[in-house]
């Protein structure tokens, strides 16, 4: 705290400071600056519809060189420097801009300063400029023109002779340019090989990009060059072995790219790296044998290669190690932290490896380890009692692997502890406070009943116990800890008994998933307070109740499943205004319901109408890999899975009725839900035509009607469904013809069987009577694909995708990768490129 007297003795010298001030300023000229040079800057911003100049600043009978984001050379008054970072400029630079005239500029600071168009190449007159930074805007167009223009003001030496006819001779030897930074723009081609004349440059920039091709290998000529970020572009190829000459090297990032090479030779000189970050790249070589002579690194980010070998135990010796990701690729063997000095390292991330042995106990020299990942590889064993001793860790993560044992106690003071997927079969209890906030023991082989304790974990946001043996009933204790609570997932297990009214103060909940255990009673009433909620699956249990109807005015409900239970009665309330109007996924199949829909059923259901971008419902997919999801489709495309991001396509809409006893008309409503890409009616009494406009459904990918009473023709407009690639009509009192339409023509013949009054089927049954036995097999093997696809989807979804659901919560970006990248590393301090993708 500053003291009353500090206080005064600063204002004393202020005081002082200040009348120097004065004093200096009446004995210098009045005006300082250039009039040339002030008439520019005023040009200049006169080019751009400015609001945020302060005009008192910027006015022109007061000195420029005491403007705002402007610097003047003490001696003449020339402007030398121009920050106008972060200034909403909305506009390009123009070729003739009165920046331009500012000849004696050395630093030029326009980051973030939403400039468009083209960098011109009048940027070149300014010979004396240092430091270019343009990062951050919206640049688009080649570098090449502009920067060849830069760097002729830059070195032009006698052995240069091709480019010097184009280059006036005056402008040699001008080699002042240490910093340029154009990242974070719209650019495009290549990299321009002159830019490895620009003798003096300490720091390229260039990430962030559409840059194409390969890296030129003149860049390894920069041998000054401290930093090289070339990261989030599409360069393509070898990095050439000359960027191994550079050997003064501190960053190198070239991460994000398609990029190959020997990453042994390129590294074998470059000992004064501290970031190294080539994640998301080809790189398919070993890593060097001995890293034990860099001393200075700090970031070590190769996941997402092909690299392989053993695990780089020399690595650890350098003492400021603070991030390590060696995720994505193909190590094998044992690690071992023997010999390490490492004691800053924050993060350690061996996931998606082929690593094995035990945890070795020397995991407890990080001290200062915050978060270890060691998911998705052979660990065997149990947790090492000396992983009590990183008292900064908060996230360890461990699913799929092969531990097993005793979850000990202390590792509940962490706040997130991913265990699923091994072989843990108990805990020990602790009584001790914990700070837990999700847990996740899935798929493990715990059992016996509900563990008590974990009703006093008061911060838990995620709590997964699903797929292990527990059994007996869920505890109302759980309602102390479901305060906080977004994810429930206790399905697979053994649960018996009723679900207990907990979720009266579950604000928070998004997700709740008891599916396939034996509860049964009542469908709790007090999820009605959850208005968060997003997710319901109840799927396999034997809920005996009415249908939920008042979960209709839940505003964010997406999902909605209710699949093999013993629910009875209408799926219509006459009453009721049915609400739903977030709902993307409904599947109340296997109940009990009777009833009819009235007309207007769907009339509210809004997210299945009107396309909304919607976003991905990350968390969710792992707790539902059902067969909606994983239709049956002849191309095998259509699914309701995004297979690059292995999550629920935001796009993904689906009505599941089968296996009811509704009977009735279609509802007219159903015309509204353009959004729906599976309906699946089959297995009911509808009775009456179908509707003709089932047509109008235009993105149906997928429709089941089999098994009901629909009678007269197949409406011929169908045939013009072009994404409905999976279609089953069977078993109905349908006739006339099959409408014509590629679509129906590929379906298998048992799509159309048992409608005794239908014709036109000749060339889809023959055809699939004469090649019976291939088409068959065929089928199967397809279907035998589809299965394991939806459990390998639901496994990978488990990894990366979740967490980022979890940690990055509504921020959704473009790239499934930066979204993940940036989750993990929200640690790391310095600048991650956003954009693009
Ligand atoms: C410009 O500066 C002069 C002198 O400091 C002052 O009198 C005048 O009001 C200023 N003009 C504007 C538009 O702020
Ligand atoms: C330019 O301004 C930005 C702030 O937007 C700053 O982060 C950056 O360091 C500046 N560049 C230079 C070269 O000083
Ligand atoms: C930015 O400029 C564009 C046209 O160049 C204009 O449409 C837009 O409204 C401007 N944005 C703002 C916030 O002024
Ligand atoms: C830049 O220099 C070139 C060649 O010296 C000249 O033709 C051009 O007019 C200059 N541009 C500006 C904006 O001064
Ligand atoms: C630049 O050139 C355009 C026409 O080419 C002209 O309208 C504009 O006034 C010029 N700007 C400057 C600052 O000279
Ligand atoms: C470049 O510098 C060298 C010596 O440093 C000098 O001899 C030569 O004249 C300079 N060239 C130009 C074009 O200024
Ligand atoms: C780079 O250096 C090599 C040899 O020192 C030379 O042959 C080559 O022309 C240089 N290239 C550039 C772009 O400076
Ligand atoms: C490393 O540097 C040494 C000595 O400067 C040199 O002989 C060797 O070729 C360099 N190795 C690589 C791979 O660049
Ligand atoms: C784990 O080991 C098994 C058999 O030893 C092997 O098939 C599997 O690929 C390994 N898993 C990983 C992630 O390396
Ligand atoms: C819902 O919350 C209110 C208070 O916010 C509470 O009075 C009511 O009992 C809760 N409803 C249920 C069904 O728990
Ligand atoms: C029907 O709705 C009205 C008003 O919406 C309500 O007052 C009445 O209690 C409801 N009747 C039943 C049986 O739910
Ligand atoms: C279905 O589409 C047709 C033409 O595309 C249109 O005339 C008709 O009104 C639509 N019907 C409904 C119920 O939306």
């Amino acid at each position: 705290m500053m003291t009353r007297s500090h206080c005064y003795c600063f204002y004393g010298i202020f005081t002082i400071y200040f009348s120097l001030l004065i004093h200096t300023l009446a004995s210098a000229p009045l005006n300082l600056c250039q009039h040339d040079q002030r008439d520019a800057l005023l040009e200049f911003r006169d080019e751009f519809v400015i609001d945020e100049f302060d005009p008192s600043r910027w006015n022109k009978s007061s000195d420029c060189c005491l403007w705002k984001h402007v610097k003047c050379d003490d001696k003449y008054g020339q402007v030398i420097s121009l920050d106008l970072h972060d200034t909403f400029l909305n506009s390009s630079l123009k070729i003739n801009s009165s920046l331009f005239r500012l000849q004696y500029l050395r630093h030029l600071n326009l980051s973030s300063c939403n400039l468009q168009g083209k960098i011109p190449s009048s940027l070149g007159n300014l010979s004396h400029l240092t430091v270019v930074d343009l990062s951050f805007n919206e640049l688009v167009g080649e570098i090449s023109a502009s920067i060849e223009n830069l760097d002729h003001l830059r070195y032009f030496s006698v052995e240069y002779n091709h480019l010097t006819e184009m280059i006036p001779s005056s402008l040699g030897n001008l080699s002042s340019l240490t910093f340029l930074d154009l990242s974070s723009n719209e650019l495009v081609g290549e990299i321009p090989t002159s830019i490895g004349y620009i003798k003096n440059l300490r720091e390229l920039h260039l990430g962030g990009n559409h840059l194409i091709g390969e890296i030129p290998s003149s860049l390894g000529n920069l041998s000054r060059l401290l930093e090289l970020e070339l990261g989030h572009n599409h360069l393509v190829g070898e990095v050439p072995p000359s960027i191994g000459n550079l050997n003064e090297l501190r960053v190198m990032q070239l991460y994000q790219n398609t990029l190959s090479g020997n990453i042994p030779i390129l590294l074998a000189n470059l000992t004064k790296l501290s970031d190294i970050s080539l994640y998301y790249n080809n790189f398919s070589s070993t890593l060097p044998s001995d890293m034990s002579g860099f001393h200075y690194l700090e970031y070590f980010l190769v996941s997402e290669n092909s690299l392989h070998g053993p695990f780089p135990k020399s690595l650890f010796s350098s003492p400021s190690l603070q991030l390590v990701d060696l995720e994505g690729n193909h190590f094998t063997g044992p690690i071992e932290f023997a010999n390490t000095s490492s004691s800053e390292l924050q993060y350690l991330g061996l996931s998606r490896n082929g690593f094995d042995g035990p945890i070795p106990e020397s995991i407890s020299v990080f001290l200062n380890l915050v978060e270890l990942d060691l998911t998705y590889n052979n660990f065997t064993g149990s947790l090492p009692k000396s992983i009590s001793k990183l008292t900064s860790l908060t996230d360890l993560k461990l699913s799929n692997n092969k531990l097993k044992g005793e979850v000990p106690s202390f590792v509940w003071r962490f706040s997130t502890m991913i265990l699923s997927h091994n072989l843990f079969s108990s805990f020990e209890n602790s009584s001790q406070e914990t700070l837990i906030q999700m847990l996740d023991l899935s798929s493990n082989s715990f059992e016996g009943p509900f563990p008590q304790w974990i009703c006093k974990l008061k911060r838990l946001s995620l709590l997964d116990l699903s797929n292990n043996l527990f059994n007996g009933s869920i505890p109302p204790c759980l309602r102390n800890s479901i305060v906080s609570l977004t994810e429930l997932n206790l399905s697979n297990n053994s649960f018996s008994g009723t679900v207990p009214h907990i979720f009266g103060d579950a604000t928070k909940l998004e997700s709740l998933d008891v599916s396939h255990n034996q509860l049964h009673g009542k469908f709790p009433k007090s999820l009605i307070n959850c208005t968060a909620l997003q997710f319901v699956n109840m799927e396999s249990n034997k809920i005996k109740d009415k249908f939920p109807s008042w979960l209709g005015s839940l505003p964010f409900l997406h999902v909605l499943i209710l699949k093999s239970n013993e629910f009875y009665g209408p799926l219509y309330h006459r009453n009721m205004t049915m609400g739903f109007q977030s709902l993307r996924i409904i599947d109340v199949s296997h109940n009990d319901f009777t009833g009819t829909l009235a007309p207007h059923y769907f009339s509210t259901w809004r997210e299945m109408s009107i396309f909304t971008e919607g976003a991905y419902m990350a968390n969710l997919l792992r707790y539902y890999s059902s067969d909606l999801l994983n239709y049956r489709s002849m191309e095998m495309v259509n699914k309701g899975v995004d297979t690059r991001f292995q999550r629920i396509r935001r796009d993904f809409r689906a009505i599941d009725f089968s296996g009811n006893r509704i009977y009735g008309k279609i509802p007219e409503s159903l015309c509204l839900l353009k959004e729906l890409r599976l309906l699946n009616l089959s297995g009911n009494a509808f009775s009456n035509n179908i509707p003709r406009f089932l047509a109008n459904l235009t993105k149906l990918e997928a429709l089941d009607l089999s098994s009901n009473k629909l009678s007269g023709e197949i409406p011929q407009d169908l045939g013009e469904l072009s994404f409905l690639s999976y279609m089953n009509f069977s078993h109905n009192l349908l006739q006339g013809p099959l409408p014509r339409g590629t679509q129906f023509q590929r379906q298998e013949c048992s799509s159309f069987l048992g409608n005794p009054g239908l014709y036109g089927l000749e060339d889809i049954c023959q055809e699939s009577h004469s090649s019976n036995p291939t088409s068959q097999q065929r089928k199967e093997s397809s279907e035998s694909d589809e299965q394991m696809f939806s459990w390998v989807a639901a496994a990978i979804a488990y990894g990366p995708g979740v967490f980022c659901g979890l940690v990055v919560g509504h921020i959704f970006f473009t790239s499934h990768s930066q979204e993940w990248f940036i989750a993990k590393f929200g640690l790391r301090k310095f600048r991650v490129t956003v954009g693009g993708g």
